[in-house]
């Protein structure tokens, strides 16, 4: 079998494997084909690919030669029209939000795995893009945070006078939340932490966080460990909780979601306007709407002296490691899915396998996706 690997668009610094993982899928008995330039922007060189025993083409060329196609982001239109039917392709597609992609690769014959929905069970996590990428930038995150803040997150004491530390607020402590609490309480921020589910309260204590308490939250145990949406009641009483920490703080990092929902809004206009000039808000949740009522997408909003900066892309600002991470977690995956001869073996009754899956046969094969093409 051929393995190929697109080069991603302008913008995306990331690659869906660094020579080092191809190395490894070359002793799986897997041929690769690499686009040229594909690592360039994650400081990984053709030489290096050719290297670790990969072979070198254009688009054209490595979507002609491939089986299955490794790409981050959604193919592009130029992409989907240069697949061959009956090919299988393993990307980020955003599912629930681009089911029209969804039907285009089913109706071209392509096998689709979205691995942004790999089912979240103890045997698929070393599979689990989401969480590399959410531990990246989590990361990321509270560095941009400290970069911006016009003042020192550690508490200083010195001979001209004693610095306070700055004060934290993160919203939602899943995987990306609770890197940026490890991450903002080695530089000595004071960090607060709110999450509708209870069960992480342990979590962020363990890590030095804060957790702000507030009672009657939904916690649905069989939601997989996502959290779920929550009664009009208690987010009532959650936008007090959270309104009355906000103003005390200089950082807000938001990265509170609801897989295939759009973000929780959690951080009003008011709330904003109440905070002190010069402090940052980040919000990992712009693409799906933001926790923020003022954030915009890829930009940063200046509101009465708060910078919100809306950017969900932080993994791309770190390419060379998030790479690393999304390739090792796309090797875990293709272990399931490639026999030892090196041949594509899909197991249908493999809950990982069928739990990625989005079009197979000609047929979208998400129940979730297809409920929503029929709403
Ligand atoms: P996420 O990115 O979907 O959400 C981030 C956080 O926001 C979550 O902790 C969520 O509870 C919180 N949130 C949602 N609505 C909120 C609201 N209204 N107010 C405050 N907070 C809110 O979640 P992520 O980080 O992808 O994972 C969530 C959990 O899933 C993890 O903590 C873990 O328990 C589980 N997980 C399991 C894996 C596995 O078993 N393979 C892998 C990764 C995560």
């Amino acid at each position: 079998m051929t393995i190929g690997i697109l080069k991603e668009n302008e913008g995306e610094n990331r690659v869906a494997m660094l020579p080092e993982s191809i190395a490894t899928l070359v002793k799986m008995n897997v041929n690769m084909v690499v686009e040229t330039g594909a690592g360039l922007r994650a400081y990984a060189t053709d030489a290096e690919y050719v290297d670790a025993g990969a072979k070198i083409g254009s688009k054209a060329q490595v979507i002609a030669d491939a089986d299955l196609v490794l790409k981050i982001q959604p193919p592009t239109t130029e992409e989907m029209a240069m697949f061959k039917e009956g090919q299988s392709l393993m990307s980020v597609l955003n599912p629930y939000f681009n089911t029209s992609l969804v039907k285009q690769l089913a109706e071209k014959n392509i096998t689709a795995f979205s691995m942004d929905i790999v089912p979240r069970t103890t045997r698929a996590q070393a599979m689990d893009i989401l969480s590399s990428m959410a531990t990246v930038a989590g990361y990321k995150a509270v560095l941009t945070a400290a970069n911006t803040l016009p003042k020192f997150f550690p508490m200083f004491m010195t001979a001209a006078g004693t610095i306070k530390p700055a004060n934290m607020l993160i919203l939602g402590a899943g995987v990306a939340g609770l890197q940026s609490i490890a991450t903002a309480r080695k530089l000595g921020a004071v960090v607060y932490v709110f999450d509708v589910r209870a069960a992480v309260k342990e979590e962020v204590m363990g890590l030095g966080g804060k957790f702000v308490e507030v009672e009657g939250a939904i916690d649905d145990k069989s939601a997989g460990g996502y959290a779920v949406e929550q009664t009009d009641e208690f987010k009532a009483r959650q936008a007090k909780a959270i309104h009355d920490q906000a103003v005390k703080s200089d950082v807000i990092i938001c990265t509170a979601q609801i897989p295939g929902k759009k973000a929780p809004l959690l951080i009003r206009k008011e709330t904003v306007e109440a905070m002190k000039p010069g402090s940052v808000i980040i919000d990992l949740a712009a693409s799906t709407g933001g926790n923020c009522e003022v954030t915009v997408d890829n930009e940063t909003v200046i509101h009465n002296g708060v910078k919100v900066i809306g950017n969900s892309q932080l993994p791309t600002d770190m390419p060379t490691d998030a790479s690393r991470m999304f390739g090792k977690n796309m090797i875990n995956f293709l272990k399931l899915i490639i026999t030892k001869e090196g041949a594509l073996n899909l197991n249908w009754e493999d809950d990982i396998v069928k739990g990625t899956a989005v079009a197979h046969n000609r047929q979208i094969v998400n129940e979730r996706v297809k409920s929503i093409i029929q709403d």
